[in-house]
C-alpha cells in the first residue's frame, strides 16, 4: 500500500491491518503511551473544501506521532490560481513526507499520486471518503465486536459516503443495503464493484425494506460540499429519506447509528435519534484520529 486514494484499491487484509493498528494506537493514546514513530516527518494538508474533523484530526494525529502538519488552503496555494497539480505534486514531494488532500475531483488526487513521489491520502473527494469509512468500520467493530456478517444500511444521497461505505462494508464481509432516490444513486464504478458480491449488496428506494434487520443505520447530508446551488431541489428529492423513529423501529432493536457529520437535524436525521445515538456518533468522530494515525504510520514509515 503506497497511497490511500480510494477503498477500491485496498484489499480486505489491508483494511483489517489498518483497523488493528488503529485500535492499538487508540489504546496507547488513552493510556499515555507515546508513539512518536513519525518524528521529523511533515504532512502537507491541502484543503479545497471546508473541514473541522479532517483538519483537526490529521494535524493532532501527526503531532502525536512526533511529526508536524502544514495546513495548505487553496486560497493561499498557487494551485488555487491554476498551477497544475502535476507541478504541485513534484514540488511538494521535494519538501514533504506525505500529502493529505481534500478536493472535488477524484482525478486530482490520482494525479497527485501519479506525479508525486510521496504517499497521498484522500481526505474526501466528490467520489469518496476513505478515511471516514475506516473510522466508521473501526467504530462499528468496537461497538459490535465484529464486522463480518453485520448488516449496514445507508439512507440518503448516493454520494462520496455511500460510495466508500459500499466498498468498505462489502470488503470486510458486511451486508450493505442502500436506500437512495432513483436520481441520486451511488457511482456506476461502485455499483459495478458491488455486483461481485451478489445479494450481499442491495440498492432500493424503499427505506423500510433497506433498513429491515440492520445492525448499523448510516446517513449523511442531502447536500454535500460543492452542491449548495442544488439545496432547494435536493430538499424536495430527499424528503422522507430521514433516519427517524419509524426507520429505527424497522432496524434491529440494538442497531447503532453512524453519521460522518456535520449533521442537519430534522433533515437526514431527527434530533431525537441523533441524541439517542450521540455516543456512537461521537466515538465515530473520535476514531477519525486513531484510524488516520494508523494510515499515516502505514504509509509514512514507523512501526
Ligand atoms: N466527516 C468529515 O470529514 O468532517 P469534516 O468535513 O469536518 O472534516
Ligand atoms: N457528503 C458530505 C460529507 C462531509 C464529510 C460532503 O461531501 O460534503
Amino acid at each position: 500500500m503506497n497511497h490511500l486514494l480510494k477503498l477500491l484499491d485496498l484489499s480486505r487484509e489491508e483494511i483489517i491491518e489498518i483497523l488493528n493498528l488503529a485500535d492499538q494506537l487508540k489504546y496507547e493514546t488513552k493510556n499515555g503511551i507515546e508513539h512518536k514513530v513519525l518524528e521529523g516527518k511533515t504532512l502537507g494538508m491541502i484543503f479545497q473544501k471546508s473541514s473541522t474533523r479532517t483538519r483537526v484530526s490529521f494535524e493532532t494525529g501527526m503531532y502525536q506521532l512526533g511529526g508536524q502538519a502544514l495546513f495548505l488552503s487553496n486560497r493561499d496555494l498557487q494551485i488555487g490560481r491554476g498551477e497544475p497539480v502535476q507541478d504541485t505534486a513534484r514540488v511538494l514531494s521535494r519538501y514533504l513526507d506525505g500529502i493529505m488532500i481534500r478536493t472535488f475531483e477524484q482525478k486530482e488526487v490520482e494525479d497527485l499520486a501519479e506525479y508525486g513521489s510521496i504517499p497521498i491520502i484522500n481526505g474526501l473527494t466528490d467520489f469518496c471518503h476513505p478515511c471516514q469509512v475506516l473510522a466508521d468500520l473501526m467504530t462499528i467493530r468496537e461497538h459490535k465486536g465484529r464486522l463480518d456478517g453485520l448488516k449496514l444500511c445507508y439512507i440518503g444521497d448516493g454520494n462520496n459516503m455511500a460510495n466508500s461505505l459500499i466498498v468498505g462494508g462489502l470488503k470486510v464481509g458486511m451486508e450493505v443495503a442502500t436506500a437512495c432516490p432513483d436520481d441520486y444513486r451511488p457511482d456506476k464504478q461502485v455499483l459495478e464493484f458491488a455486483k461481485e458480491y451478489g445479494d450481499k449488496y442491495t440498492l432500493t428506494s424503499d427505506i423500510l425494506a433497506a433498513v429491515k434487520d440492520a445492525d448499523v443505520v448510516y446517513t449523511d447530508v442531502w447536500t454535500s460540499m460543492g452542491e449548495e446551488a442544488e439545496t432547494k431541489k435536493r430538499k424536495i428529492a430527499f424528503a422522507g429519506y430521514q433516519v427517524n423513529d419509524e426507520v429505527m423501529a424497522a432496524a434491529k432493536p440494538d442497531a447503532m447509528v453512524q453519521h460522518c457529520l456535520p449533521a442537519h437535524r430534522e433533515e437526514e436525521i431527527t434530533a431525537k435519534v441523533f441524541e439517542e445515538h450521540a455516543d456512537e456518533i461521537f466515538d465515530e468522530a473520535e476514531n477519525r484520529l486513531h484510524a488516520q494515525k494508523a494510515v499515516m504510520v502505514k504509509l509514512m514509515g514507523g512501526k
